[in-house]
């Protein structure tokens, strides 16, 4: 008989099932309007889409190429490199050489590669802008580098805090390699750094010494600032991309651009590929050649390809925005923050948002959100909840939120301070 605690410890930790555990509910109540998923809208997928991506992709390198390359295992660091560095060029400003990028298994395994790099020994440490995305914090469990959380503020990061964190790792003989962070419209906070922010940001930690690890799934999704990599002159940012949100989820393909030297090595995105190599030894061509299609056909300009999908995402966002508004007028205890784009916002309330409250808002009111603790690592966010409107239609955003302030209006009413 195996038993739990003689396996991986990250196998005990509630961020390992933090994900399953928010699936379960929703699967256990389907009649429930669901503010939780963090997916991108459906009613645009259309299967044929796939077939073309790949025709176009095919037509692209020509059959006989097309033959080894789609059917045969293929190299470690992917096979349309060239085709991200011109989407990195056109929608994010960014110069990546194509030798610099990794093509990943979603941006989920480019975290796990950096991590399972990075943690050389016990010294080793992680900082990631709290509260932050559940891939982050299982990641890091699972390849035992611990995260020294810092204070997300009100901008995304708080640079004192990012500063005082250093010096603290230091003092306590600690090694800080990189901090974590989603500079635009952020999983979980809906947060987006300014650019005096960014600018301060990439000084400090070039002066530091320390990688920022910048994930950017969601910034075509809304006005935003450049990408901290594209104004990094120090060579401090490693950049991770996803083509969930903007192309499709289902074929799982992310990257991470990491052109550092790496002294006695090649460049980080060597060393990284190195690991691919013994976890899933390469991206699968096929998924990469959709994604590489999808690009070809659009000039690789994703933020235009994706102008639909923007306007309802803007257009949930408010609609969400306003809809609280309506239900909550001050002087209210219920408060919120108001992104400018992006899949989320925050809700606050006056009462303990757990996991037992979800339940019972699943059954009793139809309703199901995101306990914000589990993005604290249980260490706070537990009077907050994540409200994410990118997969729900107008009529669900409204009668959610009307079952929403039902079930808040039920707990005011039992009184829990
Ligand atoms: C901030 C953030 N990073 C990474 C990911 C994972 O992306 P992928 O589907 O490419 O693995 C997500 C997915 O929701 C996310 O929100």
């Amino acid at each position: 008989m195996l038993d739990l605690s003689e396996l991986h410890p990250s196998l005990s930790d509630p961020a390992l099932t933090s994900m399953n555990l928010l699936n379960e509910v929703a699967d256990r109540y389907p009649g429930a309007i669901s503010f939780a998923p963090g997916r991108p809208y459906a009613g645009f997928f259309s299967v044929e889409d796939v077939h073309r991506y790949l025709r176009v992709y095919v037509d692209h390198i020509g059959p006989r190429v097309a033959r080894d390359r789609l059917f045969q295992y293929g190299r470690t660091k992917g096979v349309i490199q060239d085709l991200i560095a011109r989407n990195l060029a056109a929608d994010e400003g960014i110069t990546a050489d194509p030798e610099s990028i990794v093509v990943t298994v979603g941006c989920q395994e480019a975290l796990f590669l950096l991590m399972r790099t990075l943690r050389a020994d016990e010294r080793d440490v992680l900082l990631a802008t709290t509260p932050m995305y559940v891939g982050v914090t299982g990641a890091a469990r699972l390849t035992d580098l611990p995260v020294v959380p810092v204070e997300s503020g009100r901008t995304g990061i708080d640079l004192d805090d990012f500063a005082a964190k250093i010096d603290k790792c230091r003092r306590d003989g600690l090694r800080p390699r990189a901090c974590y962070l989603v500079p635009d419209f952020a999983n979980p906070t809906g947060l987006s750094l300014d650019l005096e922010t960014r600018l301060a940001l990439l000084d400090l930690a070039a002066e530091q010494d320390v990688l920022l690890l910048e994930d950017n799934p969601y910034g075509l999704f809304g006005p935003r600032m450049p990408t901290l990599r594209s104004l990094d002159r120090h060579g401090v940012v490693v950049y991770l991309g996803s083509y969930s949100k903007t192309a499709m989820p289902g074929a799982r393909v992310g990257f991470v651009a990491a052109g550092q030297p790496v002294r006695g090595g090649g460049t980080l995105a060597d060393e990284l590929a190195k690991v691919k190599s013994m976890i899933s030894v390469n991206t699968p061509p096929v998924a990469q050649a959709v994604i590489a299609g999808k690009l070809l056909e659009n000039d690789f300009d994703l933020r235009a390809a994706n102008r639909a999908e923007t306007e309802l995402y803007g257009r949930n966002l408010r609609l969400l925005l306003d809809g609280l508004a309506r239900r909550f007028p001050p002087p209210s205890r219920v408060t919120w923050n108001r992104p400018g784009g992006g899949f989320f916002a925050v809700l606050s309330v006056p009462f303990t948002a757990d996991d037992e409250v979800l339940a019972h808002s699943a059954r009793e009111h139809g309703v199901i959100w995101t306990p914000m603790h589990h993005f604290y690592g249980g260490q706070g966010g537990h009077r907050q909840i994540r409200l994410a409107c990118s997969l729900l239609t107008p009529d669900q955003i409204d009668a959610g939120l009307d079952r929403l302030a039902a079930l808040i209006s039920e707990w005011e009413q039992r009184g829990e301070q």
